[in-house]
């Protein structure tokens, strides 16, 4: 498939295997280790690169894992690895600072980290303490020379707030052309073209209509493989778990929508990233829960290119996301070329791993309606960032005058589907808010579930987990309670 792109200062125009990833494609075709190669599973950092987009406010650089990310997406981006922060034969001032802090010592994780760190220092040139630590949430470094990598990114930070100088050195001369360049790119052209841009395999649709026509007219569509950010299917491709056959890549779909509020109703389109989610202020205002779980999911560039959508359509029972969907009543909006059908989330999960999606369709949106209520979202897990739940949980309660008027709650890691705990529920409703009436709700709830024992949890740990919710859910509420 022949793509497009700009990588560092050069314009690339390669015949690529769609099937690559961007990380083997920089490596071994263009020669740029610093792009370093470890876990191959989006779990280390030491392979993030920038990706640069026009956006309408500009370019838009995010850091991404260069290992889960299809080479044929680059078309029409910016990319740049550690080769092409600096100019000629100056260090960065981020890759100088690492240098005077002692931030690189054996060096493996040091060029995802720096690319991490420039990501952030292109959106923000001062950044706080937490959005340093924040940036670097995806990155591991062996030696664990943290501490001194945090430093090297502090100094920047503090050289930039004494001499504004600096700042015009964050950026590569270079850089200020590219939005130009790109904008002489041309459209992903197939000259096979026959539904929709392919090529072995790999079909890359416009919009629904090419979309609904591969769907409709592929032989086997048991044999087809959805993807959007490809975070969740790479890493088993990766890991040589999976071997999809065929791929129908979602992510130029042009009907495909981010975000927008409407009629009581916050829409989320299946365009939209994790970080468009944690970033917009509405979804924060509206249902601080479900902000909560994004906030604690993967990483930063995981975030960058997850989609909402694809989470609640891995219908895995940990995935984060969908306890406090639930508990906010969203539901799922299914297109297909017959039209488009609207499935409650509660009755999307047939099995384990197996929703109500036909084959001949895909998920346009998630809806939430806006209703007033409180909500709190809880994850157990054995490190805060870049791990998957043992139990999560999300609870959405209405309280009138101290009682509890309806209350939903949904836990992860405790089934083979995503579990309503409808005793605790149903007990909780309409009694008075107080201790003695929430710590009866955590025996009810420790007793309502049966979860299995594996390596993240035996079954009695898991139960005291949900018990052990209950109590942290309603202490987070509690002041809100008697407003
Ligand atoms: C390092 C790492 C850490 C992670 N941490 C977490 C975590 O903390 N919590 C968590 O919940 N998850 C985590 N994940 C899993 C994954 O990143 C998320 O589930 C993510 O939201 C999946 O979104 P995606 O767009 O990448 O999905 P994809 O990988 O593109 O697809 C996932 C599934 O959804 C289907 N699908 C995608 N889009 C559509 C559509 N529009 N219509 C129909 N079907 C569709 C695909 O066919 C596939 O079955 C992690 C993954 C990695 C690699
Ligand atoms: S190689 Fe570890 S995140 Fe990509
Ligand atoms: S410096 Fe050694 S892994 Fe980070």
């Amino acid at each position: 498939m022949k793509i497009s792109f700009y990588l560092n200062r050069d314009l690339v125009h390669a015949d690529v295997d769609p099937h690559l990833t961007t990380l083997v494609y920089l490596r071994e075709s263009r020669g740029l280790t610093g792009v370093k190669e470890s876990c191959n599973e989006g779990d280390c950092g030491a392979c993030v690169i920038a990706l640069g987009e026009r956006t309408e406010q500009g370019m838009c650089y995010h850091a991404v894992n260069s290992c889960l990310y299809p080479v044929v997406r680059l078309h029409g981006k910016h990319v740049v690895t550690l080769e092409g922060i600096h100019d000629a034969d100056e260090l960065h001032p981020l890759q100088a600072a690492m240098e005077n802090e002692h931030g690189a010592q054996c060096g493996f994780c040091t060029s995802g980290i720096i690319l991490s760190l420039f990501c952030l220092f292109l959106r923000n040139a001062t950044p706080a303490n937490e959005d340093i630590l924040q940036a670097l949430d995806g990155s591991l470094c062996r030696c664990t020379g943290y501490a001194s990598i945090l430093r090297a990114a502090r100094s920047v930070a503090a050289q930039v707030r004494m001499d504004e100088d600096i700042e015009n050195h964050l950026t590569p001369a270079y850089f200020s052309g590219i939005p130009e360049r790109l904008d002489s790119i041309d459209e992903l052209i197939d000259e096979n073209r026959k539904l929709a841009v392919a090529a072995r395999d790999y079909f890359i649709p416009e919009d629904l209509h090419e979309l609904f026509e591969i769907l409709e007219n592929v032989d086997n569509p048991s044999k087809l493989t959805l993807i959007s950010g490809d975070t969740d299917i790479m890493v088993g491709v990766n890991l040589g778990k999976f071997q999809p056959q065929k791929i129908v890549d979602l992510h130029r779909i042009r009907e495909f929508t981010c975000i927008s509020r409407d009629n009581g109703l916050i829409t989320i389109g299946a365009r939209a990233t994790l970080s468009d989610v944690l970033d917009n202020e509405e979804v924060r205002r509206s249902f601080p829960a479900l902000t909560e779980a994004v906030r604690q999911m993967c990483s930063t560039p995981i975030r960058n290119v997850a989609t909402l959508v694809g989470n609640v359509c891995t219908a895995s029972p940990i995935a984060d996301a969908i306890p406090p969907l639930l508990a906010y009543g969203a539901t799922v909006v299914v297109q297909s070329i017959k039209g488009t059908r609207q499935v409650p989330l509660r009755d999307w999960f047939k099995s384990y791993r197996k929703t109500a999606l036909g084959h001949d369709e895909v998920v346009v949106a998630i809806e939430i309606p806006i209703i007033d209520c409180l909500a709190s979202f809880e994850k157990t897990g054995k490190r805060k960032t870049l791990d998957i739940a043992t139990v999560n949980s999300a609870l959405a309660v209405q309280v009138m005058k101290g009682h509890f008027e309806t209350v939903r709650l949904f836990f992860g890691g405790v089934a083979a589907v995503p579990f309503e705990a409808e005793m605790t529920s149903e007990f909780l409703t309409g009694k008075e808010a107080g201790e003695a009436v929430i710590y009866e709700a955590s025996r009810i709830a420790a007793k309502e579930i049966s979860p299995l024992s594996d390596v993240r949890g035996s079954l009695e740990f898991r139960r005291q987990l949900a018990a052990n919710h209950i109590i942290k859910h309603f202490t987070k509420l509690m002041p809100s309670l008697f407003e």
